[in-house]
């Protein structure tokens, strides 16, 4: 193994050991089985090649204090897998088998798993996607479902810095009672042109609106929006933005600490008002925004003026990654130790 340099490490694709792979034929799912393959072979006419019967879930694992090796609310992960896959017509991965496949990824790549203190994790990426052959639009009959797993630091590069991020009004990320809340490949591939634009122009990401009436805020090409305004955590409510699981932790411990929380329409005038505004998800963790720019007329949104994310923010941000390592109790048992 290459050494790692763990304090550096960017959000990316890296090469581990072993995947964990399964697949689901005449009505069942098969054998786990473990491979050191990076490559699959698939039927030219596999489904998820033409049709797009793919979904993902991202998680992580964390490594504490104590060398303890730390899921966070995995469940969540496996359920959102369910809804997408029931989404897209696609065959369910059972919890018991989800669970059994991503701590065998972990634990068969474990000395890739960053040691506590660099603010790395190692990012478990599950897949479910059409195996199975189909010309007409139809689902397939067969599905592979694989996890493999990589050491990751930070998804913006800013990493507990803010980001600049750019409203789009040209292009949506997903429709009203189109498949924005399940995590499918086709929304992302739906974001990629706004999102390389956004980075050629300067900017960390892009913020999506609503796209019935274009007025209210949906969310980052890759993360939940949050803001907070005097004594409230403020987060949209919509039918297109994805569920996210960080999102609905930090709900909770904003309430925890004493904030009140609000799951509504956001409107984009609203930004003016705001104390603080950030981005969430397990890769982004908490992304605080400094600044977001409207790219159809210039309105600029001006935050964190001294360089520095909010005071609300920071707090959130510390408490969630001292429960996700293990640093502080786990009050509301989001963690499952895996050694
Ligand atoms: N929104 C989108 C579009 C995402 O891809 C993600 C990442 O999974 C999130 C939000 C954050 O979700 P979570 O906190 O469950 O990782
Ligand atoms: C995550 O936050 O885990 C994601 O999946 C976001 C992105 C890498 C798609």
């Amino acid at each position: 193994m290459q050494d790692i340099n763990w304090g550096t490490l960017p959000f990316g694709y890296f090469k581990t050991d072993y995947n964990v792979r399964c697949y689901y034929r005449n009505g069942k799912w098969g054998e786990v089985e473990t491979s050191s393959s990076e490559f699959v072979s698939i039927h030219i006419a596999a489904t998820c090649l033409h049709y797009g019967q793919e979904a993902f879930e991202g998680m992580k694992a964390y490594r504490g204090k104590d060398g303890k090796i730390r899921l966070f609310r995995w469940q969540e992960n496996a359920k959102r897998m369910r809804k997408s896959a029931e989404g897209i017509l696609m065959a369910e991965v059972p919890d018991d088998l989800f669970f059994e496949m991503i701590v065998k990824a972990v634990k068969l790549n474990e000395k890739y798993l960053p040691p506590y203190g660099h603010g790395a994790s190692l990012y478990i990426r599950p897949l479910l996607f059409g195996s199975g052959p189909q010309v007409g639009v139809k689902p397939a009959d067969e599905y592979m479902f694989m996890v493999f797993v990589g050491p990751v630091g930070p998804y913006f590069k800013e990493g507990f810095n803010p980001v600049t991020l750019q409203i789009v009004r040209d292009f949506d990320r997903a429709a009203p009672l189109g498949t924005g809340h399940i995590k499918v490949g086709g929304n992302y591939a739906g974001s990629l042109f706004a999102g390389e634009r956004a980075k050629k122009e300067g900017f960390s990401s892009v913020l999506f609106l609503e796209a019935k009436e274009k007025k209210y805020i949906d969310e980052a090409g890759p993360a939940n929006f949050f803001a907070i305004k005097e004594n409230s955590y403020i987060t949209p409510k919509s039918s297109s933005i994805l569920p996210s699981i960080t999102n609905m932790s930090l709900m909770q411990l904003a309430e925890d600490l004493g904030l009140k929380v609000e799951r509504r329409k956001v409107a984009v005038e609203e930004l003016d008002g705001f104390d603080e505004v950030g981005a969430c998800g397990t890769a982004a963790i908490i992304s605080p925004i400094g600044k977001l720019v409207d790219r159809e007329n210039g309105k600029v949104y001006q935050f964190c003026k001294d360089g520095k994310a909010g005071k609300i923010s920071t707090k959130l941000y510390e408490k969630l990654q001292a429960i996700q390592y293990g640093d502080e109790a786990d009050t509301h048992n989001w963690v499952t130790i895996i050694n």
